[in-house]
């Protein structure tokens, strides 16, 4: 089994049950209140550690009491945190996240410690990184460091995965050290400035990613499963599972986490993308981030009798 480095943010999540999202000006009574870890980086980090993957993480946690409970809490699932640094000078990230009853959120991150995390935090993990299958990175950092730990990772030759959340503008140089970009519609709709709507939509969006510098391409797109374009620009849709959804958040983040894991393991990329497909769905039928994330014996078992979602 390769190492997977995960080079991230790691927020404590303040979540808040409501019936809708709130319109501007408007106050409405939510129906509950819960914390649990997050951030999109730890999120995919112990994603992929759930399904058995070694797992190294990069990144900076608040002198406070979340940085503590964030830091046992990752390294409870296995995740080594040797290299995510407590930092002095910022609060450890937060999250404020509104679920409806659809299972739909909207999040606001405060990145705090999250904002600091810098070349240096790269270079203190240099070894893990060239002993590394997958490196991993999200953009919930500062952009300078995603793009360090990209190129050191790629030129260490590790397959490398960026989840370009939340969206922000890639240079050629950036993507050109990505092997595998995987944004969901929206993200993928932001960096094209396209409007996604379907198969062809997203699979076009894919190759004018693709074009800018990535290898391959996976648009995930919720219950309408993703669409991949892979090296020789070959289209190819994911079904989505079938499942009761009762909260969205991380379920992209399972999906990264999975497929770092599943081709960290060497499986072939069908099935790295059903095993993907299949934490994300499982991902979206518990509350909050990572007590969603599913453990590889989950996975394997609801493959066994799982419905694909029809479109
Ligand atoms: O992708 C979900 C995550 O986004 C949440 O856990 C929150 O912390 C934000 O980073």
């Amino acid at each position: 089994m390769g190492d997977i480095v995960i080079v991230g943010s790691l927020n404590m999540d303040l979540i808040v049950r409501t019936p809708r999202i709130p319109a501007p000006g408007e106050t409405i009574l939510g129906t509950a209140f819960a914390t649990a870890p997050g951030g999109k980086g730890a999120n995919q980090a112990v994603a992929a550690s759930r399904l058995g993957a070694p797992v190294k993480m990069i990144g900076r946690l608040g002198a406070d009491d979340f940085g503590k409970t964030l830091r046992s809490m990752c390294s409870a699932v296995g995740v080594d945190t040797k290299f995510v640094a407590d930092e002095t000078e910022a609060a450890t990230g937060v999250a404020l996240i509104s679920v409806d009853e659809q299972g739909q959120n909207s999040i606001i991150v405060v990145p705090g410690a999250n904002g600091r995390v810098a070349r240096r935090d790269v270079d203190t993990a240099r070894d893990a990184i060239r002993d590394a299958r997958v490196v991993v990175a999200q953009i919930e950092i500062p952009l300078d460091t995603v793009a360090y730990a990209l190129h050191a990772a790629r030129s260490a030759g590790a397959l490398t995965i960026l989840n370009p959340a939340p969206a922000r503008a890639l240079s050629r140089e950036i993507l050109r050290d990505v092997d595998i970009l995987v944004p969901n519609e929206t993200e993928a709709a932001q960096l094209t400035e396209r409007a996604i709507t379907d198969f062809d939509s997203a699979a076009q969006a894919a190759a004018a990613l693709r074009e800018l510098g990535a290898k391959r391409v996976v648009i995930t797109m919720g219950d309408k499963g993703a669409v991949t374009v892979d090296e020789n620009g070959q289209a190819a849709r994911v079904a989505a599972y079938q499942v009761k959804t009762v909260d969205t958040t991380a379920a992209g983040d399972a999906f990264v986490g999975a497929l770092a894991a599943a081709l960290g393991r060497e499986l072939d990329w069908e099935t790295s993308l059903r095993m993907a497909s299949a934490a994300g769905a499982l991902a979206a039928t518990k509350l909050g981030a990572q007590p969603s994330l599913p453990t590889r014996a989950e996975v394997e078992d609801f493959l066994l009798t799982a419905q694909v979602r029809s479109l």
